[in-house]
């Protein structure tokens, strides 16, 4: 992953930033999410103040890895090394995914928060869907048509998904569901674009270094998230659901990188 300098990550997420502890932080969060897809948090202190802020924004749901609560407590477990779909139990870096790809509905809302920082490594790694559309859109408009085409890809196992990496809804909204593990299967017209991607996905990430109290929350049908490999006893802790909110579907396509589009260039996008 290319790493970026950190005023540089600061910068670029700045105008996300929201303290959970203050009054009216709900509503700057709800606000956030429907603006922009992301907010970074600060003073998130403990797994209580989690588990109480996940109940404020959205319905919980708990799944395979979550705990009685409903929180799914991240760290290396050194249990689940090399078994696919289990990455995120283990100290490895994760490449951009959306989260649980490989269910028919996944959940909108990824709620993580630092308990406990690694020694080395373990940052977030974050990447805006519509900034790699409008990327793509700018750069290489036949990549966006190809991976907009449907049931070009397969996430999940046996029990997985069909789907495409752009999802274009009637009202030209976009959203977007990828993971390029040994979970996930790309046909053959898609092949060839996956290295655009890639570049794309690298072009576009802010790295986001946790600390204890710190996290983000982000619409996953519009944002990626990774991890870079670390050292030590990293905890994070996880909510996913259904936001409480009003929260349309992906994004709308950049304005500028469409009208940019050259003529003939991509037919659908
Ligand atoms: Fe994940």
């Amino acid at each position: 992953m290319r790493r970026l300098p950190p005023q540089q990550t600061q910068a670029a997420l700045a105008h996300h930033c929201v303290n959970a502890s203050l009054p009216g932080a709900t509503d700057r969060i709800t606000a956030g999410l429907r603006d922009s897809g992301l907010v970074v948090l600060t003073g998130v202190a403990s797994r209580t103040d989690v588990l109480a802020l996940a109940a404020r924004i959205m319905t919980v749901a708990a799944h395979r890895d979550s705990d009685s609560d409903g929180l799914t407590t991240l760290r290396d477990t050194r249990r689940h090394a090399g078994r696919a779909g289990f990455a995120g139990l283990g100290n490895g870096g994760l490449e951009p995914h959306t989260e649980r790809s490989g269910i028919p509905v996944p959940p909108r809302l990824m709620l993580l928060v630092c308990g406990q920082a690694a020694e080395s490594g373990g940052d977030s790694i974050l990447v805006d869907g519509r900034a790699v559309h409008a990327d793509l859109l700018t750069r290489s408009p036949t990549s966006v048509r190809v991976l907009s085409q449907r049931c070009t890809a397969y996430f999940g196992g046996g029990d997985g998904h069909p789907s495409q990496v752009f999802t274009v809804y009637d009202d030209h909204r976009v959203a977007v569901r990828l993971r390029l593990d040994g979970l996930a299967r790309f046909s053959p017209i898609v092949q060839p674009h996956l290295p655009v991607l890639r570049t794309a996905l690298q072009r576009q990430q802010v790295r986001l270094p946790l600390l204890p109290g710190q996290g983000y929350v982000l619409d996953n049908s519009r944002w990626l998230h990774a991890r870079t490999a670390f050292t030590g006893d990293r905890v994070c802790w996880r909510a996913l659901g259904q936001p409480r909110f009003v929260l349309p579907e992906g994004f709308v396509p950049d304005a500028a990188a469409r009208r940019a589009v050259p003529v003939g260039g991509s037919g659908q996008w």
